[in-house]
């Protein structure tokens, strides 16, 4: 991911040019983190890849660390030690101009939407566009030809006919999809959906990541999505990787796993160890 901040005034060199490894786009490596100093390890010892075009799905139990290996990726979790790579980015030595400009490129999707309800659904996706605009741009100036983008994007997502209305009357799935479109509104190089379908109903969920999936392959941009279902997972992904307390427990191509393969992730008696 090259990062397009503004051109930095003074001769500020670009972030950590890291060696281009084959086609990866995000490569992890070795990633530990913990929260404080005397904390526990959340993360111990994690690898990743993703390649363009392909929707890997992340698995496992509430606590195994997912949300934060997304975190790890723009910079919202403490990288303790290892190598955290997006693009030519090496996202543990950004200084703040940088986060934010890798941050502006990293498209966000959430299990609770996270969108704007009294505004309309074309100015919730329009919001995508202020990540790479100055905060001006907030009061309202949209240009023309975002406004048409945001709007062919809302055909992509499959809710053209509601551009004009509340984003809180949506459905669920509705939201969600007025969330995706937010996010493709920034021209993403890499997608992050954290649990994006945990709020909806079993229909909705399908219809969500079959978006997302269609979405890594025709646009070829690179998603991460964490899921705590496991079928969902066998069925909407292209590779799965399974964490239990901060570790890659199973890692490999969806056509190759399944339902006893991926059972390690959710040990039950574990969980019953957590009280
Ligand atoms: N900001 C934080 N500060 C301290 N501990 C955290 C923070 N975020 C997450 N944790 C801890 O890290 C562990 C993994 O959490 P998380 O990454 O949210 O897992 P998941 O998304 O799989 O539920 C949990 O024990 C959680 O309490
Ligand atoms: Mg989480």
């Amino acid at each position: 991911m090259s990062v397009v901040a503004n051109p930095a005034p003074t001769g500020t060199a670009s972030p950590v040019a890291a060696p281009r490894d084959e086609d990866a786009h995000v490569r992890i490596r070795d990633l530990r983190v913990r929260y404080a100093p005397d904390a526990p390890l959340v993360l111990d010892g994690v690898d990743l890849d993703i390649h363009r075009g392909e929707m890997v799905a992340l698995l496992g139990a509430s606590g195994s660390g997912k949300s934060t290996l997304m975190k790890s990726l723009t910079g919202f979790a403490p990288i303790t030690s290892g190598t955290v790579r997006a693009g030519d980015v090496d996202v543990a030595g950004l200084r703040p101009r940088e986060l934010r400009a890798l941050r502006a490129q990293v498209g966000q999707v959430f299990q609770q939407f996270n969108l704007i309800g009294r505004l309309s659904v074309l100015t919730n996706v329009l919001t995508g566009s202020l990540h790479h605009a100055g905060p001006v741009n907030l009061l309202g100036t949209f240009r023309a030809g975002e406004r048409r983008r945001a709007l062919e994007l809302l055909d992509r997502v499959g809710i053209g006919h509601k551009a004009n209305e509340e984003a809180r009357s949506l459905s669920g799935g509705q939201q969600q999809r007025v969330a995706i479109a937010r996010a493709l509104m920034q021209n993403p190089r890499l997608i992050l959906a954290d649990e994006p379908v945990a709020s909806l109903d079993p229909k909705m969920s399908r219809v969500v990541l079959q978006l997302l999936r269609s979405i890594a392959r025709e646009e070829g941009i690179p998603v991460l999505v964490s899921l705590h279902v496991l079928p969902l997972a066998l069925e909407h992904s292209d590779r799965i990787v399974g964490l239990r307390h901060g570790r890659t427990l199973v890692e490999g191509r969806t056509a190759e796993l399944d339902a006893s393969s991926l059972a390690p992730v959710y040990d039950i008696e574990d969980e019953e160890d957590e009280g």
